[in-house]
């Protein structure tokens, strides 16, 4: 399966180089990983919550998705503000991708890869993006998603994708502790 069949969101990044160095960025997590196209389907978005069902690829698109609503209101709301849309796309398209490093299989499951110790998945997800020539911006908002970014002063893209990270993140989380 290709990967803009299963991130459509893709073709909704308007400058055509940064689509194709974010497909990149997800084959050669792939590749780098030892996986397959199909097993993204299988892969959780978290290890943190057991027994989830939702897979890395509901997640990442939600994630963008809800970004791509969020931006719509601010920029509606406030008309001096300004957002790249490109980037907002395909940052959220590849906030989680280090995690393709940061897992591996575990008989029928999944758990933390000896890399994902050392290096949690921002971190790996922002090299990769890095080899791979993503803008410095996508490579911030990749590394600042998650707490490792709360040291830093995050771009407004890079906010969005943050806290829409955790909105989907935490409503889930809940379904477990209720
Ligand atoms: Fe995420």
């Amino acid at each position: 399966m290709e990967l803009i069949e299963i991130f459509p969101e893709i073709k909704l990044i308007k400058e055509k180089d940064l689509q194709d160095k974010t497909t990149k960025v997800w084959k050669r997590a792939i590749e780098l990983g030892g996986w397959k196209e199909e097993d993204l389907f299988k892969i959780p978005f978290t290890l943190l919550i057991p027994n989830i069902k939702i897979n890395i690829i509901e997640h990442t698109r939600a994630v963008t998705n809800c970004a791509l609503k969020i931006a719509e209101v601010l920029q509606l709301s406030y008309k001096t503000l300004s957002i790249n849309g490109d980037y907002l796309i395909a940052g959220g398209l590849l906030h989680d991708v280090g995690k393709l490093l940061e897992y591996e299989r575990s008989g029928e499951g999944f758990r933390k890869s000896k890399i994902g110790v050392l290096l949690r998945h921002p971190v790996s997800g922002a090299n990769l993006a890095s080899e791979i020539g993503l803008p410095f911006e996508i490579v911030h908002m990749i590394y600042t998603h998650s707490k490792e970014g709360d040291i830093y002063k995050r771009t407004v893209e890079s906010i969005i994708i943050h806290y829409s990270d955790f909105v989907n993140f935490e409503s889930l989380k809940i379904m477990k502790d209720v």
